[in-house]
């Protein structure tokens, strides 16, 4: 197959390029916004036509939860209309979402079926994206994802690592629970997805094994860290309540997502949480 990867430069775009070269029977084209600009139909269009695209994988995206709270036209045009022009691009789709279309409230592990209730500008756009492909691919896959992590780019990781290594004390939310998902892990996900015997659209949750709370995390971030380097962080990690941290956009308490329905259709076992974030010290260890 012609695979198109959007947004390659990202943390799991950079995932997919790594792990492409265990699936070698594909041919591959990693774009980035400077080389394909997703908000452009024609462009996209053109580049779907030119290299007999057969699936695209749609890792770009808008993904600063606070700016798009404050600027959700510019949200809606990559999240939502960029879709829609990748899905009219005449190619199969696989494309990646977020816990945030849900509420966030109450307690059970959100299954795909769950209304959804997005609470934020960044959960309206992506929910509107996930509305326009299925309307024009109801055969897309669609991978609901939460918490994502990665040697690269920004993410929580790599924030609670520098914060460890600069302060004393450190107080961090434990009244907000989800489970971590390594960008690796969920970039083998589309591969299975990719390689499975039948093609299973639809809409599928996936993050690692488990659940923890963000205190939890950052314990187990700064734990491992310290087995793996000399520079041992010494932080002390306080567990706060949400009330006391200044969020500029409301925050799910509850993320944790149901994966029976990927695990069941594709007969694969999920990696735990603390088990992939070895993996991804390791890696950023040899970087
Ligand atoms: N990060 C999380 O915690 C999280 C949680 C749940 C779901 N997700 C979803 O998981 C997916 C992957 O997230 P990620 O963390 O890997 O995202 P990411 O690191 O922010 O990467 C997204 C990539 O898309 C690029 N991009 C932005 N606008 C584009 C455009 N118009 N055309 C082409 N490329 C464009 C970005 O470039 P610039 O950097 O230059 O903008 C970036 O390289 C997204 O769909 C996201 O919504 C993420």
């Amino acid at each position: 197959m012609n695979i198109l990867i959007t947004g390659a430069n990202g943390q799991l775009g950079t995932e997919m390029r790594t792990l492409s070269e265990a699936h070698p029977a594909h041919t591959y084209f990693f774009t980035d916004v400077a080389e394909l600009d997703i908000t452009s139909r024609e462009a996209v269009h053109a580049f779907v036509q030119d290299n007999a695209i057969d699936l695209i994988v749609n890792c770009a995206a808008y993904t600063n939860v606070d700016k798009a709270e404050e600027d959700e036209p510019t949200a809606l045009r990559i999240n939502a209309d960029a879709v829609e022009n990748l899905a009219t691009a005449g190619a199969k789709v696989i494309h990646v979402s977020t816990d945030y279309v849900f509420s966030g409230e109450g307690w059970i592990p959100g299954r795909e079926s769950d209304p959804v209730a997005p609470r934020t500008a960044y959960g309206r756009t992506k929910l509107a994206g996930e509305e326009r492909l299925l309307a024009h691919r109801p055969d897309a896959v669609i991978l609901r994802t939460a918490w994502l992590y990665s040697p690269y780019g920004n993410n929580f990781v790599k924030t609670m690592i520098r914060l460890g290594l600069d302060r004393d004390t450190l107080g961090v939310v434990f009244d907000q629970v989800g489970t971590p998902t390594y960008a690796a892990d969920l970039a083998a996900a589309i591969f299975t997805v990719i390689e499975a015997p039948e093609w299973h659209d639809g809409i599928y949750h996936f993050t690692n094994e488990g659940v923890c709370s963000w205190f939890d995390f950052t314990v187990e971030i700064h734990r491992q860290y310290n087995l793996l380097h000399d520079n041992a962080i010494r932080c002390q990690v306080n567990p706060i309540l949400s009330t006391a941290y200044q969020y500029k956009t409301p925050r799910p308490h509850y993320s944790v997502l149901d994966k029976s329905k990927y695990k069941e259709t594709f007969g694969v076992p999920v990696p735990y949480w603390t088990e992939a974030l070895h993996r991804c010290l390791m890696a950023m260890k040899t970087l």
